[in-house]
């Protein structure tokens, strides 16, 4: 059970665990743990939804996005290595996503992905994303990604269980 809830940018604790969590998934070359996380949180027209364990509030995924003119773009998500395949993505994701339609007006959400990722690639097209073109040595030399997209009309008007506000699972 986790329940999903607004980083709270204005807390050092908040911002040290985002930090934990981002370096304990991501590899140095890809990991914001060096500065560029909490330099992006702090940006005006930066979404963070976070996801917390019910039984103990600890930090167990976040996602990032920017939002510019009627885009949204998702910069990162994460969750905690021993909490995946609970749903906890596809809850940050729909969370973000109704937030940005809703309150951002985007009509539109874009992102990139390298294509190894499994997981992250199927994660996004069930959610209505689709590959929009492909990115050569985006990573590193030899290392792609997709560049996708996905139209935000099914994410207005969120339904009650859509808000942040005391969604659980
Ligand atoms: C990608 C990631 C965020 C998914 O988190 P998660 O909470 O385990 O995902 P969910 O449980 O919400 O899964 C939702 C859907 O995504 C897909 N999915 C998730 N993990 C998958 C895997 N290992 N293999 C294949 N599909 C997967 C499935 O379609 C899944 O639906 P299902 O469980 O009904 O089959 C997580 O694996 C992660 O943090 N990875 C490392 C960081 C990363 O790669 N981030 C993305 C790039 S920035």
């Amino acid at each position: 059970m986790f329940r999903l809830e607004p980083g709270n940018l204005s807390s050092a604790k908040f911002l040290e665990e985002l930090v934990g969590l981002e370096r304990a998934t991501f590899k140095k070359n890809d990991s914001w743990a060096d500065g560029e996380l909490e330099q992006m949180a702090k940006k005006r027209n930066c979404i963070i939804v976070v996801a917390r364990l019910a039984v103990d509030g600890k930090l167990c995924g976040y996602v990032l996005c920017t939002s510019t003119g009627l885009n949204v773009h998702v910069s990162k998500i994460a969750v905690r290595a021993d909490c995946r395949r609970q749903g906890i993505a596809r809850g940050l994701m729909q969370a973000v996503l109704r937030t940005a339609a809703n309150q951002r007006r985007s009509s539109s959400s874009t992102l990139h992905v390298a294509l190894d990722n499994e997981a992250a690639v199927q994660l996004y097209r069930s959610l209505g994303y689709k590959e929009d073109g492909l990115l050569e040595d985006y990573y590193t030399p030899g290392r792609h990604a997709y560049k996708m997209i996905c139209d935000l009309e099914p994410y207005k008007g969120a339904a009650e269980e859509g808000s942040l506000a005391g969604r659980k699972r």
